[in-house]
């Protein structure tokens, strides 16, 4: 596997479970300080490793006190690593260095104000007073030998303290999340000043030292990859392609359950890039038949992946060989497949990752396998994909067929393409799609009464879904303006024949998900 800026001094994030966790390595990409988040059960590998120049510890949801609670041992804290602890990660190396914890009566949520007394590295040029984000049961009553308080709040003594000496620093409110107004100002502070980390992790350097790692790991063998449209395998595939060029095979399987007009799109674009035509699969026969009948979502979801797996394997069966499958996998998609002991992984078992390496039995190249969506963009800007492509919102890889409720039949496909069209092209002319996260329409398989000219109508109805995300894991819907779904709720009901209700989805999530199946 590889992984570019491997051998870039990084600030490691040991996650204690907290639900922001993945927020922190994103903070420290967005100042530019290459960045990677590990279990915590991982610290003794982690403070080992001489590329290491900082350790973020990140909250969670235990309490230090609790029996089974995640636990290191304090050499962590002795062994000289700069370390910032955060929430949990403070109460644990206060606890470890011989300070005192005081027992939650209550939870504190919310928002909170500090009020800094000491500047230090970390508070150098903010203002004294500023909104801070808390959330924490437990918090420190006695600092350990050597530690200064930084900062207070009126509930808490210590909102913030170090030990300058030893680099150790702690925060009990979450400089990471964005209610915290300069806490993106102390996480760098904390990366330049404490660790003294001095490269900058830009996407010319990535994209540079991606091409160099990807021929180094492939040599002169061919390399086969699966594009969907979507932006992570586009980015991939175009970088794979600059580092190998002719010797990147890239299939795109049509299953039947794409947007109107998308494989042709998908085609079109990516022969702009690469050196070697797309081989495009047209597989909508098999895909559709074999969802003839089945309502389940999950039944669903496993036909389209055991079928891609199939096709993928059949068609490019004689295109070979091939020594290594290059997927477009991104830090997320890791995170979320990992289960580690008290993680945060919430895990999503529908997600991008599995089933196709093992099965192809291929070694794998993954060159986004380190990044957040927003650098996968940035990185594909970099290589000059058009700015279209890169904000083409999320697809799910089932396509349709989870937007469709209930039985997959060519009509509801047809239907739903025409009807999600019309959306999409809407929200792009009024200006809406660049602020929305995901949207598409969904298929609603109830039969409601209608009036079209004289008759009385029974048909079917379609949901409008658009929500607006940071990276997908909670969502809100979005505030369309409602002249702008008048006039798609008249053109859905006018132009698409078979429905004569649209409605607007206004849940968020959770407790709703993005995708109604
Ligand atoms: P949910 O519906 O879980 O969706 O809120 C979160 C994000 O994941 C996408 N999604 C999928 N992507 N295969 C995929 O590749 C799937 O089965 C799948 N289900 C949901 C969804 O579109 C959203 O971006």
């Amino acid at each position: 596997m590889i992984a570019p800026g491997h051998d870039h001094p990084r600030v490691v994030v040991l996650d204690f479970g907290s639900q922001v966790s993945q927020l922190i390595a994103r903070r420290l990409r967005e100042v530019q300080v290459f960045s990677e988040m590990r279990p915590y059960t991982a610290w003794q590998e982690v403070l080992e490793d001489p590329l290491v120049a900082g350790i973020i510890l990140s909250g969670g949801p235990s309490s230090v006190m609790d029996p089974g609670a995640p636990d290191v041992d304090p050499r962590l804290f002795t062994a000289g690593k700069p370390l910032l602890g955060i929430c949990y990660g403070m109460q644990l190396m206060c606890h470890k260095l011989g300070g005192r914890l005081a027992p939650a009566h209550n939870r504190e949520y919310g928002h909170a104000e500090i009020e800094i007394e000491r500047e230090g590295l970390l508070f150098a040029g903010l203002p004294i007073r500023q909104p801070v984000w808390m959330s924490h049961g437990d918090h420190v009553e006695a600092l350990p030998p050597g530690f200064e308080v930084q900062a207070r709040t009126e509930t808490i003594p210590f909102a913030a303290a170090a030990d300058p000496s030893r680099n150790l620093y702690a925060v009990q409110f979450h400089p990471e999340v964005a209610h915290t107004a300069h806490g993106l100002a102390m996480i760098e502070a904390f990366a330049r000043k404490v660790c003294r980390v001095e490269d900058r992790w830009t996407a010319a350097a990535f994209v540079e030292e991606a091409v160099r790692e990807i021929r180094d790991q492939v040599g002169d063998q061919r390399v086969l990859c699966a594009v969907s449209g979507g932006v992570d395998s586009t980015v991939m595939a175009t970088l794979v392609d600059r580092a190998i060029g002719h010797r990147l095979h890239a299939v795109y399987v049509d299953n039947g359950v794409m947007r109107a007009g998308e494989s042709d799109q998908v085609e079109a674009d990516l022969n702009e890039f690469l050196h070697d035509p797309l081989q495009r699969v047209d597989a909508r026969e098999v895909f559709l038949s074999r969802l003839a009948g089945v309502s389940d979502p999950e039944t669903k979801r496993k036909i389209i992946g055991g079928t891609f797996i199939e096709v993928f394997k059949e068609a490019t069966r004689d295109q070979g060989p091939f020594g290594f499958l290059a997927q477009g996998t991104l830090y997320p998609d890791r995170i979320e497949s990992v289960s580690v002991h008290g993680p945060s992984a919430s895990i999503k078992s529908h997600h991008n990752v599995g089933g196709l390496p093992a099965e192809l039995g291929f070694d794998l190249v993954e060159p986004l396998r380190d990044l957040f969506k927003d650098e996968v963009r940035r990185v594909g800007r970099e290589l000059g994909i058009p700015a279209h492509l890169l904000k083409r919102h999320p697809f799910p890889g089932p396509g349709l067929a989870v937007r469709i409720l209930g039985e997959v039949t060519p009509e509801r496909v047809a239907l739903l393409q025409a009807a999600d069209r019309i959306f999409i092209d809407e929200l792009k002319t009024s200006g809406q799609y660049d602020a929305i996260w995901q949207a598409g329409a969904v298929f609603l398989p109830v039969h409601s009464v209608g009036v079209m000219g004289d008759e009385r109508t029974y048909e079917n109805a379609i949901a409008l879904r658009a929500v607006t995300s940071l990276d997908g894991m909670t969502a809100d819907w979005a505030r369309i303006p409602t002249e702008i779904l008048a006039r798609i709720s008249n053109r859905i009901i006018n132009e698409v024949r078979g429905v004569n209700r649209v409605v607007y989805d206004i849940s968020s999530k959770p407790p709703s998900t993005i995708e109604w199946e």
